[in-house]
């Protein structure tokens, strides 16, 4: 079900306003609230992640080899919209996420408000792609050249301090993608990028949350696929 939890400015004697960051730990305590003992956890990365990591305390973090079903993961996200399809990577990681996200029963994903996006793109920041080092200019250009239509442009990700290309934990190079219109099908997108050779995976998690936790100044909102 879906609902507003917390109160509202109108429940409360003077409005407090919270940080970013407690938005976020919000959302995340609330998604922990979901585990249960016994269960296989999936858990991300990223500061919004980090405070669930940070309430269920000591957790093994089990491998799918191990255990092909986790129970349930929580994760950061990027960008939301609103069927509750996400762009991941922002921080640097999505292959491993994805894999993990994907083999998991139920997958919460927590924000704060100002991840809620009316199309996956339009907050106008990266959409990661990670590709193999190996000619990463030729992908990078093809990608771009896949999103013509959105008005595509394609950035290898560097380090501010010295122009060196971010590295993923997998040994890769991220592409990120700025759209300046709405890209569309996205699972047109998604297939036409995975297509391309030299490409390991893209930031869209397309269908695989099953419950979104908001947390915004008017309280805390669960939407249910
Ligand atoms: C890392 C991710 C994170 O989940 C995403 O960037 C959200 O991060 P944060 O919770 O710090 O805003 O996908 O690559």
């Amino acid at each position: 079900e879906n609902g507003i939890l917390m109160g509202s400015p109108t429940s409360m004697a003077s409005p407090v306003i919270l940080s970013q960051d407690e938005l976020k730990k919000i959302a995340a305590y609330k998604a922990v609230e979901y585990v249960e003992s016994g269960m296989v956890i999936g858990l991300g990365t990223g500061s919004t992640a980090k405070h669930a990591v940070d309430r269920i305390g000591e957790l093994l973090r089990q491998d799918l080899d191990t255990y092909p079903v986790v129970d349930l993961a929580i994760d950061g996200a990027d960008e939301v919209d609103p069927f509750l399809n996400l762009v991941k990577g922002r921080g640097g990681s999505l292959l491993r996420e994805k894999m993990i996200e994907s083999a998991c029963k139920k997958f919460i994903v927590i924000v704060d408000e100002s991840k809620m996006v009316k199309y996956l793109g339009g907050s106008g920041l990266a959409m990661p792609v990670e590709v193999i080092p190996f000619c990463w200019k030729f992908s990078a250009e093809r990608l771009r050249k896949l999103f013509e239509y959105a008005g595509c442009v394609a950035k290898l990700r560097t380090f501010p301090e010295n122009g060196e290309p971010f590295v993923t934990d997998n040994g890769n190079y991220i592409v990120d993608l700025y759209f300046k219109k709405d890209i569309g099908d996205l699972n047109a997108a998604s297939d036409a990028i995975l297509r391309l050779p030299g490409i390991v995976e893209h930031g869209m998690f397309l269908d695989m949350a099953t419950t979104l936790i908001v947390a915004g100044e008017l309280g805390v909102t669960i939407k249910n696929k």
